[in-house]
């Protein structure tokens, strides 16, 4: 396997085309799932140039700081709190395209902007949430949820 991550020029889409397979070819064979999350986190960090990409997983009812890349972030949310534990319990996908504006939002970082959540589903529960925070306003949009859902769906059988 090589470990070298090509990026494309191009349109989000067209990032996103190129990235998926290049993560399905580095996650597919490595069943230790950490690893795969932290090669996740950075290939799209490295894609992107998102502020902060990571996961959270849930652990005796609490999402807990899984592997990420970026600062230094919140260690644990609970249920129904912020925008991951928000995420978590509705089970869907949330668009947040200024943080400000979204009652309850957990600022690990003053400069994070906008935020997309993605809950990764295990036979109809949640496991954990892949979390992208911006430093800018309206990042994020049905583009990245579309490609973001088809990555977090592969990691489905594989926590
Ligand atoms: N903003 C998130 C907290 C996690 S950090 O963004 C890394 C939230 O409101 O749940």
């Amino acid at each position: 396997m090589a470990e070298d991550l090509q990026i494309i020029a191009g349109d989000k889409k067209q990032k996103y085309e190129a990235l998926l397979p290049q993560i399905e070819a580095l996650i597919c064979g490595e069943p230790d799932p950490i690893a795969n999350l932290a090669n996740i986190a950075a290939a799209l960090k490295q894609t992107f140039g998102f502020f902060w990409v990571g996961f959270y997983l849930v652990k005796e009812e609490v999402l807990v700081l899984g592997p990420f890349q970026g600062p230094v972030a919140c260690t644990r949310i609970r249920y129904g709190k912020g925008v991951c534990g928000t995420a978590w319990k509705e089970q869907k996908t949330l668009i947040v395209p200024d943080v400000d504006q979204f009652p309850g939002h957990i600022a690990c970082s003053s400069a994070s902007r906008s935020e997309i959540v993605v809950p990764i589903l295990r036979e109809g529960q949640v496991t954990g949430v892949l979390d992208i925070d911006s430093d800018t306003l309206n990042t994020f949009d049905e583009t990245d949820r579309y490609y973001l859902e088809k990555l977090v769906a592969h990691l489905s059988g594989n926590k």
